[in-house]
């Protein structure tokens, strides 16, 4: 079994559309203390090569379990690439938030490059894996990688972060997704006319990160999607403006939301937060991670 954390963007800088429809970004990742566990286990070997996909979670979800599905796209490069045959059954148990802005669909892609490449004992890097996972979308390299990373080009460059210190989370959820490429037209449409620079990290937010300063890094985090996310859901603000109320060092929609991410200064604040967030009446689900984790991996065979 593989398990794979979800991620939150604690920068998020998003350049001008480029002509091959994405957005070359500047971004910070950071991997949370919140996973999917993907099981993929050979149903018969001499079989046709077919990939079974079941999710299991405790909040009811609509995610397809088809070719739509990045774990199944994953599957199929996998197979095409490394002429892998035979029949799999991929079992996945949720916990990151679905279309949530927290990376779940790219967690579940990387669960399966990680235990295919055990499973057939291909012997791949992380880098390799890495590689494969930029072809699928562009977190997925980020979730095999974890830690905390920056990301260029449209987020699947990565290079390791220089981080000290462990950070607590408190996030809010939402029942219902955002999609990503919607909210990467509505960032669209609310700059029109204006000039985009290319995207640049942020100073302070990396040296922040750097000497382990938990209310600086509050300060710092960024994200060029926030506007559009509220745009189409109004009530994320209501949720950021309860969560600075309540002290949070920080508040940030994370990636293409609705997950709003609040940095608390240690667990007990946290739990402060949760109650604050829960009692508020305006936030779906808290829940509470520690931040960074590792990346993708093998926990069992
Ligand atoms: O790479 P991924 O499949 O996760 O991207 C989903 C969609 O999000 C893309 O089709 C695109 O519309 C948008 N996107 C973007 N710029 C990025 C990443 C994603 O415009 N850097």
């Amino acid at each position: 079994m593989v398990r794979v954390p979800g991620k939150v963007n604690l920068q998020l800088s998003v350049g001008p559309k480029r002509a091959d429809g994405y957005h070359d970004i500047a971004t910070i990742f950071q991997a949370v203390s919140i996973y999917d566990d993907v099981r993929v286990t050979i149903k018969d070997p001499d079989a046709k090569s077919a990939f079974d996909i079941s999710i299991s979670s405790e909040h009811p979800t609509a995610i397809p379990t088809d070719k739509s599905n990045l774990a199944y796209i994953a599957a199929e490069v996998m197979y095409e690439k490394f002429e892998l045959s035979g029949s799999i059954e991929i079992k996945i148990n949720k916990k990151i938030p679905v279309a949530g802005g927290m990376a779940g669909g790219s967690a579940n892609a990387a669960g399966v490059i990680v235990a295919l490449d055990s499973l057939f004992s291909l012997g791949l890097s992380r880098d390799e894996m890495q590689e494969v996972g930029a072809t699928i979308g562009s977190d997925v390299p980020f979730s095999i990688a974890g830690g905390t990373a920056v990301g260029t080009g449209r987020g699947e460059r990565l290079t390791p972060a220089l981080t000290r210190g462990q950070y607590s989370w408190v996030l809010a959820t939402s029942s219902s997704g955002l999609s990503t490429p919607a909210i990467y037209n509505e960032c669209d449409r609310l700059r029109e006319g204006m000039s985009i620079s290319t995207p640049q990290l942020s100073e302070s937010l990396m040296q922040a990160l750097s000497t382990a300063d938990a209310k600086a890094l509050g300060k710092a985090l960024q994200n060029d999607l926030q506007a559009a996310a509220c745009s189409i859901r109004p009530a994320l603000r209501l949720i950021l403006d309860v969560g600075m109320d309540y002290g949070a060092l920080g508040g940030v929609v994370s990636g293409s939301g609705p997950t709003v991410a609040f940095l608390a200064s240690d667990e007990e604040h946290a739990l402060d937060l949760v109650v604050a967030l829960t009692s508020s009446g305006v936030v779906g689900n808290v829940l509470r991670a520690s931040a960074p984790v590792v990346g993708a991996t093998v926990i069992d065979r």
